[in-house]
């Protein structure tokens, strides 16, 4: 089981000590939400800040990109210190090169599906991902409430990844908390994002290890 943080619910004025903070709390992974107001309605920040953010911390990027034509900035979040790179199969045509250019880099690759998005959508590229990850609710912001309806299409992903013997991460995103997270981590999903549940929590550290025994 690992832990992502999403940094969208920290003090964006503070954010290297966020950063920090999650890390000592026992973080695995920090979930760094790129939104382009094209994609999504919302705009948040770019390789520059990540950039700024890397040598702050050891612990590995994981860069969620809500953005038209990702391709075009791969380089970027790649030369900015992204370890994992993952972007919406609805934002591209170009789905296979889009994957092939965040290896060229030595990233680690993954889709990201929309919960209007099936299952199915992503299962021709399966065998070239890292990570699938399922948005549990509308992406664009945090603070939503979990959408449990998606929880079928977590369980179909991980058994289509199991029949073909694929040892491959199921990441789930929007609404996860201590109440909230068995249902993912039952259906299959093995990285687990929660953004205002870990940075509103009085203990940072508490609330990632209920996370991690829930799971
Ligand atoms: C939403 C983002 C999420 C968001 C999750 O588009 O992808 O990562 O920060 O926030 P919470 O955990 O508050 O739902
Ligand atoms: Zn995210």
């Amino acid at each position: 089981m690992l832990i992502s943080p999403s940094i969208l619910a920290s003090d964006f004025s503070h954010l290297a000590d966020e950063v920090i903070s999650i890390e000592k709390a026992g973080a695995d992974l920090v979930h760094i939400d790129v939104m382009d107001g094209m994609f999504v309605p919302n705009i948040t920040l770019g390789a520059p800040v990540i950039k700024c953010l890397r040598g702050k911390t050891a612990l590995p990027f994981d860069v969620h990109l809500m953005i038209e034509e990702p391709k075009r900035y791969i380089g970027d979040f790649a030369s900015a210190g992204a370890d994992i790179i993952t972007f919406h199969i609805e934002a591209t045509d170009d789905v296979r090169g889009t994957i092939e250019e965040i290896k060229k880099h030595g990233i680690k690759a993954a889709i990201s599906l929309k919960p209007k998005t099936p299952a199915e959508a992503v299962f021709p590229y399966l065998d070239d991902l890292y990570m699938v990850l399922v948005m549990t609710v509308e992406p664009g912001f945090g603070g939503q409430s979990f959408m449990p309806d998606m929880m079928p299409k977590v369980r179909a992903i991980r058994e289509e990844a199991v029949r073909r013997g694929l040892d491959m991460r199921i990441q789930v995103d929007g609404g996860i908390d201590d109440k909230t997270v068995s249902q993912a981590t039952e259906n299959g999903a093995d990285v687990l994002v929660a953004g205002s549940y870990v940075f509103r929590a009085q203990d940072r550290k508490d609330a990632i290890e209920k996370l991690r025994s829930h799971g």
